[in-house]
């Protein structure tokens, strides 16, 4: 059964829409390429895991989902995954730049090596640059679009991830607000989603844990509900969609209240 059809009609928000998902063989862009599908999007997972990325696809259906190799720190990568998308499909309503890396957590700024930060720079935020660019230039034509970038908690905070990790991540919000303060003109959205910790590989790598969701629970400030893939694509669902049509130059914080508590000072008690 096509993955679109398992929802009605009238309740699919993508209908009609193509949708590019870089980092999509896995985690987040994983989860969120079975999204846009289900509500009746056309997704191309761009990502360099090719196996993978071909079983999610295969898994979800060739007549909604398909596949094109790209890193996305490769300019002519990028442009080929959009040149592709639109002679296959006539078009590109939205650009999901997820794609990206983190670093080994090493705390003195003196171990950090400038070759690592450098590659977390080029996938993190050089990799949706080259995103933002290659959509803008087929939106643009057409006057209309839906650009969204993976940032983090970590584009309004410090302390929480590496110095390379932080860094990108502020600047994939600035990216995200000079873009969107551009391409408004031209009728096309660019927001991003910043979610907390979510128990995909690339957290599990970074923390070397299996099961992250209790270390993580002492610090969350909502209680009663874990950060799963599925929330973090609902959010990117509801920008995709013509829902938030005004919504633009928005940073979608998806992490239960974590980045506005004062841990080390509130007059509210901790507990259960
Ligand atoms: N997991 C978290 O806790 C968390 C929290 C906040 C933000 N994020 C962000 O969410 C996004 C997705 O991360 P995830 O947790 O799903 O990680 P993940 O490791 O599960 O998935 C990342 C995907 O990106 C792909 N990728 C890596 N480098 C690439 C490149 N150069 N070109 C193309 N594809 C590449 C990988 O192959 C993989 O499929 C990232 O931008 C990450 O920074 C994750």
């Amino acid at each position: 059964m096509a993955a679109s059809s398992l929802l009605s009609a009238a309740v699919r928000r993508l209908e009609g829409k193509v949708a590019i998902v870089t980092g999509g063989a896995n985690g987040i862009g994983e989860c969120t390429a079975r999204t846009f599908t289900k509500h009746g999007a056309k997704v191309v997972i761009a990502d360099i895991q090719d196996d993978l990325a071909e079983s999610v696809c295969s898994d979800i259906g060739s007549e909604s989902a398909s596949f094109v190799h790209c890193d996305v720190t490769k300019e002519r990568d990028v442009q080929n995954v959009v040149d592709t998308t639109v002679s296959k499909f006539g078009k590109l309503d939205i650009m999901f730049n997820n794609a990206g890396i983190i670093d080994v957590a090493k705390p003195d700024i003196l171990d950090n090596d400038v070759s690592e930060f450098e590659q977390v720079l080029r996938v993190n935020v050089v990799g949706a640059f080259l995103g933002t660019k290659y959509a803008a230039r087929v939106m643009k034509a057409v006057r209309r679009g839906s650009i969204i970038n993976t940032a983090s908690v970590c584009s309004i905070t410090g302390g929480s991830a590496s110095h390379a990790y932080t860094s990108s991540k502020h600047g994939v919000l600035g990216l995200m607000r000079n873009a969107a303060v551009e391409l408004g003109q031209y009728g096309i959205r660019v927001n991003c989603v910043s979610p907390y910790v979510v128990a995909t590989p690339l957290a599990k790598n970074f923390l070397k844990m299996d099961d992250i969701d209790g270390y993580f629970g002492i610090y969350e400030n909502l209680k009663g509900a874990n950060l799963e893939p599925e929330d973090v694509a609902a959010s990117a669902l509801f920008l995709a969609s013509d829902e938030s049509k005004y919504v633009s130059g928005h940073n979608m914080i998806i992490d239960g209240g974590f980045t506005i508590t004062n841990s080390g000072f509130s007059i509210f008690g901790q507990d259960e």
